[in-house]
């Protein structure tokens, strides 16, 4: 179900927000920028009931080992309030607010994935999260209104043209308060690289699944394209295009955006990064 939201959200509204019965998806009006302006955009048409399928084990158990790490650290920002910006089927969100009682937001510009979102059973007697609609690009939140930004797996470097990166991170930058923090969980680029695997074929959720992946060193980016083929022969092919940050490169960025590096775990446990050995680049930042 889909609803209008008449204004920005606030933080001194966290409160009625979280603990209302809104069991909707909420869209703040001109916050999604046209799709016709931004045709490229991949991630437009793959995030949906498919992406799940596929990537089924990327499940709440996974978001808990995570979150766990978070909240024995940032209890004292979390408990106050949190963004969980590209929050897909809201498995950290749903978490964050049933199990550790912190008031969330959970932002998608997948419809499909906010709905599925806010069928979460059994429904909670309390804290349950709200999930609103918009895109990373043009936040529907009013500065200084958070004091957690949580991006969890991968959900950066998407865009086409570079600079919209920034102007994400300069967005997350601007909802957070003096001292609030960001937790940006990516892949870490040189072992995703080297560990690449360029071709391999799978059977999962009764389709042949082909992927085929490779890094294009002058974009800097990983294409993957992967191919679900079902029992009757009928294909669907998508697309997934992203572009990897090294270390220093993503430090400046966040420094650009007004948020400072003051950690980095290399894996959802909470290990220090290693830039030769950690899967992911999970970057802490707190805002000047
Ligand atoms: C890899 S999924 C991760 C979802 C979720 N964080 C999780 O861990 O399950 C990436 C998510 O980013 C969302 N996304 C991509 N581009 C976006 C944009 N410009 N604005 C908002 N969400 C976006 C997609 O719809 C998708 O749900």
């Amino acid at each position: 179900m889909l609803s209008q939201y008449p204004a920005s959200i606030h933080a001194s509204r966290w409160s009625d927000l979280t603990y209302s019965a809104i069991f909707a998806v909420v869209t703040i009006p001109n916050s999604i920028p046209s799709a016709r302006k931004h045709s490229d955009d991949w991630f437009r048409n793959w995030f949906d009931e498919d992406y799940l399928a596929l990537y089924q084990h990327r499940d709440s158990t996974e978001a808990r080992l995570f979150l766990d790490n978070v909240r024995e650290r940032f209890q004292h920002l979390g408990s106050q309030g949190v963004f969980d910006l590209a929050c897909g089927a809201g498995r950290h969100s749903w978490v964050l607010a049933t199990e550790f009682d912190w008031p969330v937001v959970g932002l998608d510009l997948s419809l499909s994935l906010l709905n599925e979102a806010i069928k979460h059973e059994p429904i909670p007697a309390k804290g349950r999260p709200i999930f609103v609609r918009g895109d990373l690009r043009q936040l529907p939140f009013q500065d200084t209104s958070c004091h957690l930004v949580l991006s969890a797996f991968t959900s950066f470097g998407y865009f086409s043209d570079n600079s919209e990166h920034q102007t994400t991170l300069n967005e997350m930058g601007r909802v957070l308060c003096a001292g609030g923090v960001l937790i940006l969980d990516l892949m870490n680029p040189s072992v995703a690289i080297e560990n690449l695997v360029p071709e391999d074929e799978t059977s999962r959720n009764n389709w042949r699944v082909k992927q085929s992946r490779r890094y294009v060193s002058e974009s800097k980016r990983i294409e993957k394209t992967i191919e679900l083929i079902a029992r009757n022969g009928e294909t669907r092919v998508v697309q997934e295009s992203v572009r990897l940050f090294t270390p220093d490169e993503l430090t400046a960025m966040l420094q650009a955006a007004g948020m400072k590096l003051i950690d980095r775990w290399g894996e959802y446990d909470a290990s220090p990064f290693d830039p030769t050995r950690s899967k992911r680049m999970i970057s802490i930042a707190e805002r000047t």
